[in-house]
């Protein structure tokens, strides 16, 4: 495989784009394809079946790209689908996940809050990581359906989103949370607003920089990071309305790009 081949990574829209401003923080010389697949956002409330068959569409089309390495971008699916796309394809694949271990060795109070989509908390992979790593910590896992629409819409700060935010983060506050974990690469876009009615003092943690580190070792044991000394690029598509992409993606990816429609076929 050629070093210089890009990377896929892929969400259910705009909440891997965390993931991918930490991959490009990491690897500055790689190239970055990013699908948004908007137009099946958000997958939190879709059944795993639905999810595992858009994993799949939209890997193919990555690898029609010529990927040398795969990022899912998405709790949600990785929950869903994580095994399944590692066992029908042979690229490498990095995947997001609750970064339960290190909420749990942080955690003073001993309470930890997990916000997640609903397919998340109904996973069994969700399960066996809360298993593995709760300890003797109380670990309060909450649903937060609405959170994702409010980010794809690009309304991280409206009355709205500052309620849905209220109703979900209050109840881990008051039972005592000092450590929350953002379950789903869409929730660290409101990391301003968690932090003003959580206070400063709540750690909340994401994953997208273990997630960029865990990339560069998948690479390096794979002789596959790119040499370049130039800076890779990046390309997006998205399945849904590119009016709405182009004008939420750069908003939050915090640069001018331009995002393609995604081919018919993928949508
Ligand atoms: C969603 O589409 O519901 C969110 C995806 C995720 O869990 O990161």
């Amino acid at each position: 495989m050629d070093t210089a081949a890009p990377i896929g990574v892929f969400d259910s829209g705009m909440g891997g784009l965390t993931v991918l401003q930490a991959i490009r923080k990491a690897l500055p010389q790689e190239r970055l394809l990013y699908i948004a697949d908007s137009g099946h956002a958000p997958y939190g409330d879709k059944s795993p079946e639905y999810v595992q068959q858009r994993a799949l569409t939209l890997t193919r089309f990555l690898l029609e790209q010529g990927v040398k390495a795969l990022v899912i971008a998405s709790n949600t699916t990785t929950a869903a689908a994580a095994d399944l796309l590692r066992s029908t394809f042979p690229v490498p694949i990095v995947a997001v996940e609750p970064a339960l271990k290190l909420a749990v060795s942080s955690t003073k109070t001993g309470v930890v809050g997990v916000l997640v989509t609903v397919v998340t908390s109904q996973s069994t992979r969700f399960a066996a990581l809360l298993e593995r790593f709760r300890q003797d910590r109380t670990m309060i896992v909450q649903p937060a359906p609405g959170l994702v629409e409010q980010i794809e819409a690009g309304d991280l700060t409206s009355a709205t989103t500052r309620a849905l935010v209220e109703r979900y983060v209050r109840p881990l506050l008051t039972a005592g949370a000092d450590t929350i974990v953002l379950g789903s690469t869409h929730y660290p876009h409101l990391r301003p607003l968690i932090t003003e009615i959580a206070g400063p003092e709540v750690l909340l943690i994401d994953t997208g920089e273990a997630v960029a580190a865990q990339l560069r070792r998948v690479l390096e044991s794979r002789a596959l990071l790119n040499q370049d000394q130039l800076r890779g690029d990046e390309q997006f598509w998205t399945s849904s309305d590119t009016q709405l992409a182009r004008h939420v993606i750069p908003l939050l990816w915090g640069d001018a790009v331009d995002v393609q429609q995604l081919p018919e076929a993928f949508r």
